[in-house]
């Protein structure tokens, strides 16, 4: 049985009050949801105080991003996964369409920024996703393929144990245009087959594959009967915490 996740991605939004406001509304809502793991990722500057607040809880925190480096060192701006553990979070977002689109994210700095995560005793949450004229041109499962192959390089049984894999279609994040949950589970099977060929089907059977691109209450019930899908991450519709417990409690 894979336990789902529903993780809220708060991107560049909320200021240090906002997320705490946010956080500590959403803790009641969601007190009694053991059904699934709750995840939030606020900014870096917001990680150590909501972290604080949420001691004790059933929500995890996320980073959005960390360093490919793991030692500390004279890299200007970088935080490092360590960094990342130091302030309570368990968890780091890697590899998200927006990192991959307009901060030069690439498959092999995903890669070693997925090792440094793990290194650190960190869940990494790995973001794959095909842009809309590549789904257009049939290539949706190739981009999907070379993304998870260069993603996963080198990585052992072990470490696979350790990370979730998001599906995220880049035409779908914040546009209001959802994948039908058929398009959705077709990819989560395809995404759970590589991972059979690439590990024993052991592993492959027990990674968590979350589907990401504008997951509201409205649909997540639909998506959550699909049988390859474990969870959502979910963009604007987590920055509210009604609209998020509502989806965290679909069931
Ligand atoms: P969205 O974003 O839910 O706003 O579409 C999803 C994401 O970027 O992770």
């Amino acid at each position: 049985m894979r336990k789902p996740v529903i993780a809220g991605n708060w991107k560049m939004y909320k200021l240090l009050g906002e997320a705490i406001d946010t956080v500590m509304e959403l803790k009641p809502l969601i007190i009694n949801s053991t059904h699934c793991e709750v995840v939030v990722a606020p900014v870096f500057t917001a990680l150590k105080s909501v972290c604080s607040r949420l001691e004790g809880s059933n929500i995890k925190i996320a980073a959005q991003n960390c360093a490919t480096e793991q030692k500390q060192g004279a890299h200007t701006c970088e935080v490092s996964a360590e960094m990342i553990k130091d302030t309570g979070a368990s968890h780091v977002i890697i590899g998200h369409s927006e990192r991959r689109q307009f901060f030069s994210e690439t498959d092999e700095t995903v890669n070693l920024k997925t090792k440094a995560c793990l290194e650190s005793g960190l869940t990494a949450i790995v973001c794959v996703g095909e842009m809309l004229d590549q789904r257009e041109s049939g290539k949706a499962e190739t981009v999907v393929a070379t993304q998870l192959a260069g993603a996963l390089d080198s990585l052992t049984v072990s470490d696979m144990k350790r990370i979730i894999i998001a599906y995220e279609p880049v035409w779908a994040i914040g546009t209001g245009k959802t994948a039908t949950p058929e398009q959705a589970q077709e990819m989560h099977a395809f995404i759970r087959r590589i991972l059979s060929e690439k590990q024993e089907s052991e592993v492959a059977g027990t990674v968590r594959i979350l589907y990401g691109g504008s997951v509201k209450p409205e649909n997540i019930k639909d998506l959550m009967t699909q049988m390859d899908i474990d969870g959502a991450l979910v963009g604007g519709a987590s920055l509210e915490a009604k609209s998020f417990a509502e989806i965290v409690n679909y069931k």
